[in-house]
């Protein structure tokens, strides 16, 4: 596996964690190597020890040999991915490598780079001969055939125009089976488990739809703020970070009709066409479907607009709620809240299925039902982090004398009953690309897709919903009051409890 962009934070905290936790569990093939490139002078040992803390400090139950048997095939090369004359020292520095370690010529590459150097990186490793798909390259087993495949982090580009860009450019080098666009929430394992409740069970799927729920709601909130990650951010902002590529695919899962079989091409397809029924709001109406936020300062740290790095003035948005509507037979009508923010009051990402209340209410007479709107019950929660649990709140009578009603909950908590630990998420990905399987990965229809979801939001057409800005929401709390009136406005509220 070649990282280009190795000396970044996305490779010491979660991917060689991750990569960790894989060998640990027996999951990756003991010839695989690893072998770092970024710009940075370092040898192979100074990289390691340069993981080794975050490495430390990520994984449960961290483990000396573990550790020194996987840090031995860990590699560097520095180098600037953007002139030519490396990839042949790239080349060489692979094929010695492959005959160290036993690789077969099978190279994953992993951009983990700025967005820019993503078209420049993948023309060079074309150049260089890099990628020899089906034919034989390296000398170790000359029988056997080798396969090149990359994996493209998010942002998958900027806008709808430059992701139909990036998606022409990695075609040009790479067959689309040898193209893996990431997105780490889906090796969450309770999003993948949302097919197999949805699809494995009879007792929900029948009620899947807008005759019996109400809304939908997904949150990804985080308590840190936008950190050393600034010049990034400042050009990126909450929905292309967060909301156009694990939102959009968490909402695909919950939303989509049940695919023919469970192979990646059925699953992208229906992700694909639930992505497609979004409805794009007018640009005059957008304040209508969404609320954007920044945060202010708190005790010592700035407001983000305040902070080193941070355009002065800059409207970008370190909050976002959008009010997403379907037109499709299945939801047409049944609204899905998402929203995701840094500063917030607590690290949760979770899906709350908010049902209907009953057509006719029987207990009408008993205090605390007479009114229709939702109550905290009829409800399941998809807990995805920090824990991961499944919970369904339901009406009750509460034993003793008279009818009292309250609601209580029944949980399932994944990691007491399979009695596993929660392992990151980039680990099951990076192994399925290595054996071939795209399930978890997205094609290229949804991800222009997601796109044109969210363009209105990031367009200009955003501008009057930006106005007022800055410092709209204070750390620690549940984001902007434009949010919560987003909600209000259909007597909803949102699950901050
Ligand atoms: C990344 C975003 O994709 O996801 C970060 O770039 C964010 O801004 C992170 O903090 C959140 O991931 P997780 O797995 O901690 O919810």
């Amino acid at each position: 596996m070649v990282i280009f962009g190795a000396s970044g934070d996305l490779t010491s905290r979660k991917l060689i964690p991750s990569m960790y936790e894989m060998a640990r569990d027996g999951g990756l093939s003991p010839d695989t190597c690893i072998l770092g490139v970024s710009r940075t002078g370092m040898s192979d040992e100074q990289f390691r020890d340069k993981i080794e803390p975050d490495v430390r400090a990520s994984v449960a139950d961290f483990n000396e040999s573990t550790w020194r048997n996987l840090a031995d095939r860990i590699h560097y090369q520095a180098g600037d991915a953007t002139d030519a004359g490396f990839y042949q020292q790239l080349r060489s520095r692979i094929d010695q490598l492959s005959g160290q370690h036993g690789c077969r010529g099978n190279i994953l590459f992993f951009l983990s780079v700025a967005a820019n150097l993503y078209e420049p990186i993948i023309r060079q490793i074309a150049d260089a001969g890099l990628v020899t798909e089906g034919k034989r390259w390296c000398s170790i087993d000359p029988g056997a055939r080798s396969w090149q495949r990359v994996i493209v982090e998010k942002p998958f580009g900027h806008d709808a125009p430059s992701a139909v860009e990036l998606n022409r450019a990695l075609g040009r080098t790479f067959e689309e089976e040898s193209i893996y666009r990431i997105d780490h929430y889906l090796g969450k394992d309770v999003v993948q488990s949302l097919l197999v409740f949805r699809f494995a069970n009879t007792v929900f799927e029948p009620l899947w739809n807008q005759q019996y729920i109400d809304h939908v709601q997904i949150t990804a909130a985080e308590t840190l703020g936008v950190r050393d990650r600034t010049s990034f951010y400042d050009q990126t902002g909450a929905i292309r970070d967060m909301l156009q590529s694990h939102l959009m695919q968490i909402l695909a899962f919950v939303a989509m009709e049940p695919p023919t079989d469970y192979t990646p091409e059925y699953i992208r397809q229906e992700k694909a066409k639930i992505i497609d029924a979004i409805e794009i709001p007018a640009p005059d109406r957008i304040g209508e479907f969404a609320a954007l936020g920044q945060y202010g300062s708190s005790d010592g740290s700035p407001a983000y607009h305040e902070s080193k790095g941070v355009a002065p003035g800059s409207t970008t948005e370190t909050y976002a709620a959008l009010a997403l509507h379907f037109d499709n037979w299945r939801w047409a009508g049944t609204p899905f809240y998402i929203r995701t923010g840094k500063m917030l009051a607590a690290k949760r990402t979770e899906i709350v299925v908010q049902f209907k209340p009953p057509a006719a209410n029987l207990f009408k007479l008993v205090p605390g039902l007479e009114g229709k709107s939702p109550r905290p019950a009829n409800r399941i929660v998809f807990e995805i982090a920090p824990s991961e649990r499944v919970s369904l709140r339901f009406e009750a009578k509460k034993p003793g004398s008279g009818v009292v009603i309250e609601s209580i909950e029944m949980l399932a908590d994944f990691s007491e009953q399979f009695h596993l630990p929660v392992v990151e998420a980039y680990g099951p990905l990076i192994v399925d690309a290595m054996r071939g399987d795209q399930t978890l990965f997205k094609d290229r229809s949804e991800i222009e897709g997601a796109w044109n979801a969210v363009m209105p939001f990031i367009g200009p057409a955003s501008d009057s919903i930006r106005r007022d800005i800055h410092a709209n929401y204070a750390p620690g709390s549940w984001g902007p009051a434009t949010a919560d009136q987003l909600l209000a406005r259909h007597g909803r509220q949102w699950h901050n409890d």
